[in-house]
């Protein structure tokens, strides 16, 4: 949520602000701004307006040559969206840029009787009064930053520019996250990730909480609360430029969809061995697994749906209890864990801020924390006891597609190994598991041939005000994932319901012509499915059926049929989910809504 940016260097900082932005824009698309020193002087200078980064660039000015800069894109926490609440927020001799949320933004308003000199009513501009005010009591960028975050509730990512020292940027953070590099030929960049400046560099480390960051083009000095230098833990990442780009695809979510047999592939291809799996090059052995008699799994959104799945699988393959749960109830919650329980946290971003919270909650009561996440070095990487990274390459669009694949793929693999050392189930029937979970990228390839169909069937659910899905079992936990698609990036409402349980209720909202995504692939509720199928189509449903049957041409039963095609039961969420992704890819761009900026939402949710 909010993306910021900021470059110090040996190039002009306009270009790299605004291009950063746009790749950060899936972070908060409703506002944007810059701040530099003019002329590379010690006047600051802001550019900002609500709207896109593109309505920023407009209002920019093309001889700008400052070498030293921040930059924002803004989804709104604090105050409406407008270009007075806009960041960056200048505060006497500061300029600041905030991803976050200061809590106690209120108290510290009337503690320093800053509200007549406010002019916006975000809570960015009372940290810049802050920051401001200790500057002026201390005299020192780094010191003012360090006093003003000791009284400050929230989370928070900041940059600042102070008035005397032009070509610094000064950084601290608490929760929120913030990348950084430095290259002997670009400069210094920070960024909220590392899309932002990817082009000048592949290594860059995580700033660590609560360690202040000076920028200068030189390099950027990491120290700790107390003064003392830290080394920064590089790392380096395994793509490029190219992936954070549409390459020809109209969006990010379209190209991210055809990623997903690569993005499969390399999540599972190194964690198998002999046709098993294998967590070596994780660093993690049989060990953590060997006296696990219960899995909690946590997560928000798509991820807590790929949990869904995975839990559903190994409870009902290699039947270990485990439990799936929403990150914001758990984290307040009194969760019943204990020694033996082994917690899977799931994320894309690792910095979703309830899952964060829920990890440190779980790490209170067990020592067995996994993180399955998708971006190396993240807050929830770092934090956990153990991490098995998904490899899917960055994921842009706000709606996710290929981490959840490949977090369930993932799942998969974590099942057979505790199913093995469960003794659950044999070493053969786990090789046959894990070589069909090799062939899941060529399963979701074929469905890709389905695009131009599902496109065509679109125009049907344009108009539409409801959407419904059912299956039962796993195409149950699919039909959320599917629904969740939908609604997020069409506005088009959609749910997904169990499908004997239609007739407690949800049933009386089908009438004449309400569409239904029917999905029936699991072979032992497959005539109960039908059934209720049924039901809804004697009730005027415009039904869309997703089964493993050759030829359905009963109108009685359906009005489109996807043939799904017939693999083990277990992996036929890999192949109906890529025709959900689609069906909801191709309504948002009939509604001319872009899928990859929706209303509202954030890819990286990092607020409460
Ligand atoms: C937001 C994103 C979703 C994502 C969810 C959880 O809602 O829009 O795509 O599934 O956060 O994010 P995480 O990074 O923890 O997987």
């Amino acid at each position: 949520m909010c993306g910021i940016i900021g470059f110090t260097g040996f190039h002009k900082a306009q270009p790299i602000l605004l291009e950063g932005l746009k790749r950060l824009e899936y972070r908060g698309y409703d506002s944007a701004g810059i701040a530099y020193f003019r002329d590379n002087t010690t006047h600051i200078s802001i550019r900002k307006t609500a709207g896109k980064v593109s309505d920023l660039a407009a209002v920019c000015d093309d001889e700008n040559d400052s070498i030293c800069g921040i930059g924002h894109t803004r989804w709104a926490t604090h105050g409406g969206v407008s270009t007075a609440n806009a960041h960056p927020h200048k505060f006497g001799h500061v300029a600041l840029i905030h991803n976050g949320i200061i809590e106690n933004y209120q108290e510290l308003t009337d503690t320093y009787g800053f509200g007549p000199k406010l002019k916006s009513q975000t809570d960015t501009e009372v940290a810049a009064a802050v920051i401001s005010t200790k500057y002026d009591e201390l005299g020192d960028p780094g010191e003012a930053l360090k006093a003003a975050v000791r009284e400050m509730k929230g989370s928070f990512a900041f940059c600042a520019l102070f008035k005397e020292y032009p070509g610094k940027i000064f950084a601290i953070r608490n929760v929120s996250p913030m990348v950084a590099t430095w290259t002997k030929e670009d400069g210094a960049f920070i960024a909220s990730d590392l899309t932002a400046f990817i082009d000048y560099s592949k290594r860059y480390f995580a700033v660590p909480e609560y360690h202040l960051l000076t920028l200068s083009p030189e390099g950027i000095r990491l120290e700790d609360m107390d003064g003392n230098e830290v080394k920064p833990e590089y790392l380096t990442v395994d793509w490029d430029v190219s992936a954070a780009q549409k390459e020809g695809y109209p969006h990010f979510m379209l190209k991210e969809i055809h990623e997903q047999p690569d993005a499969i592939a390399k999540t599972i291809a190194p964690r198998i061995r002999d046709s098993l799996p294998d967590f070596s090059v994780d660093g993690i052995d049989d060990s953590l697994f060997e006296d696990v008699r219960d899995i909690t799994v946590i997560a928000c959104g798509t991820a807590l749906y790929a949990g869904m799945v995975g839990a559903q699988m190994i409870r009902e393959n290699f039947g270990i209890p485990v439990s799936c749960e929403i990150a914001s109830e758990f984290r307040y919650e009194r969760p019943v864990l204990n020694a033996h329980t082994l917690v899977i946290v799931c994320s894309q971003s690792g910095e979703t801020i309830d899952t964060l919270a829920a990890l440190r909650l779980a790490k209170t009561r067990t020592k067995k924390t996994l993180a399955l996440v998708n971006v190396k070095g993240s807050s929830i990487a770092r934090e956990s006891d153990y991490v098995m990274y998904t490899h899917a390459g960055p994921e842009i669009a706000v709606a996710s597609t290929k981490a959840y694949t490949s977090q369930v793929a993932a799942f998969y693999l974590i099942g057979v190994k505790l199913g093995l050392i469960g003794k659950k189930i044999l070493i053969p029937e786990a090789k046959e598991f894990v070589e069909t979970l090799r062939t899941v990228p060529d399963m979701v390839h074929t469905m890709l041939g389905y695009e131009d169909r599902v496109a065509a069937l679109t125009k049907r659910l344009i108009h539409a005000w409801d959407v419904f899905y059912i299956g039962r079992g796993l195409d149950y936990k699919v039909a959320m994932e599917g629904a969740l698609k939908l609604k997020e990036i069409s506005y088009i409402h959609a749910e997904a319901y169990a499908a004997g349980e239609l007739k407690h209720g949800t049933i009386s909202l089908v009438e004449d012509g309400v569409p239904v995504i029917a999905i029936s692939t699991q072979k032992n509720v497959h005539g109960k499915v039908i059934s209720n199928i049924r039901e809804t189509k004697a009730r005027g449903a415009y039904v869309i059926l997703l089964s493993r049957d050759e030829n359905v041409t009963d109108p009685a039963l359906c009005d489109v049929h996807f043939h799904i095609p017939d693999v083990p039961d277990e992996f036929t969420v890999f192949e109906v989910i890529v025709i959900c992704q689609m069906l909801a890819y191709y309504t948002s761009t009939g509604r001319g809504v872009n899928p990859d900026q929706p209303r509202n939402l954030a890819k990286s949710v990092t607020v409460e």
